[in-house]
C-alpha cells in the first residue's frame, strides 16, 4: 500500500500524471484549453488546469442554462449539451481538475506589485476588501469559491466587466460585483497582472 501510494506521488511530482492517455470525452475541450488545460495560446481562454471538481461543474452548468452571458460565453455554448451523461461529465472535470497549473511569465513587475497591495490588503478607502480573504493568498482557494492563481489577464477583465455590468448571473456573481464596484480599470488590471503570477 506504502508502495502504491509512494509510487503515486512520484509520478505526480514527476509530471507523468499530465501525460496520461487523453480521454475521448475532452478531445473538443483541449482545441481551445489545450492538453494540459493551460491554455496559454488565447489569453481570452481561461486557464482551467487544477480547477476545482465543485466549481468546474457549477461554471459547466452555468454556460448550460446561458447565466454566463458575457460575449466570450457562447464559445462555451457550443461544445455543452444537455445530453452530456454525468459519466462523461465527470470524466471531463476529473481529467482537468488532476492537471498541473503551469504558471505564466510575469507580464509586467511593476503593474503586478501595484495589484499585489490590493489584492492582500484591500483598498480601504474605497470599501474594498482584501482579495486573498476568500481567494487565499496565493489564489488558490478552491471549492465554490474559483482558483484564480495564473489566470489569464484577459479572461479577467472580461469576467470583471462580466460581474459589474451583470451579464455573468451566477449565485455568487452579485457578490464578486460588490467586491471590484468601486475599483477604477487601472486598479482592476493592476489585480489582474498580479492574479497573473501567483
Ligand atoms: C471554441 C473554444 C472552446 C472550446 C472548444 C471549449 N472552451 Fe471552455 N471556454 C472557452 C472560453 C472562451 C471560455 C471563457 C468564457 C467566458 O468568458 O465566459 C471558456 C470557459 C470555460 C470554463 C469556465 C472557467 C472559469 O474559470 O470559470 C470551463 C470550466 C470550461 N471552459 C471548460 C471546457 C470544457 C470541459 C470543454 C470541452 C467540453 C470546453 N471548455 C471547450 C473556450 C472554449
Ligand atoms: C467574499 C469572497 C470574495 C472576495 C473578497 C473576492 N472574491 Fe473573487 N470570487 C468569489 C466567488 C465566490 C467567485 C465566483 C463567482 C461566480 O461564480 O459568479 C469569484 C470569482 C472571481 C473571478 C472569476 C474567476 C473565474 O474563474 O471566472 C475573479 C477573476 C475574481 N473573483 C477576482 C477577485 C479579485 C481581484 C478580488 C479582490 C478585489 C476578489 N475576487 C474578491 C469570491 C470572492
Amino acid at each position: 500500500m506504502v508502495v502504491v501510494i509512494l509510487f503515486s506521488v512520484l509520478l505526480a511530482q514527476t509530471g507523468f500524471a499530465n501525460q496520461k492517455q487523453e480521454p475521448v470525452q475532452v478531445k473538443k475541450c483541449v482545441m481551445c484549453h489545450e492538453t494540459d488545460g493551460g491554455s496559454s495560446s488565447d489569453d481570452t481562454v481561461p486557464k482551467i488546469a487544477g480547477l476545482g471538481d465543485t466549481y468546474f461543474r457549477k461554471a459547466m452548468s452555468s454556460f448550460l442554462k446561458k447565466k454566463r452571458k458575457e460575449p466570450t460565453a457562447s464559445m462555451m455554448y457550443k461544445v455543452i449539451s444537455p445530453s452530456t451523461s454525468d459519466a462523461d461529465l465527470d470524466i471531463i472535470v476529473d481529467y482537468f481538475s488532476h492537471q498541473e497549473p503551469v504558471p505564466a511569465p510575469v507580464a509586467d513587475p511593476a503593474l503586478a506589485a501595484k495589484g499585489k497591495i490590493i489584492y492582500d490588503e484591500g483598498l480601504p478607502a474605497k470599501g474594498i476588501i482584501a482579495c486573498a480573504a476568500c481567494h487565499g493568498d496565493r489564489g488558490d482557494a478552491n471549492f465554490s469559491i474559483p482558483r484564480i492563481a495564473g489566470q489569464n489577464i484577459s479572461y479577467q477583465l472580461t469576467q470583471f466587466d462580466a460581474f459589474t455590468q451583470q451579464t455573468r448571473k451566477d449565485v455568487d456573481s452579485k457578490m464578486m460585483a460588490r467586491m471590484i464596484l468601486n475599483l477604477s480599470t487601472d486598479e482592476l488590471t493592476a489585480l489582474a497582472h498580479y492574479i497573473n503570477t501567483l
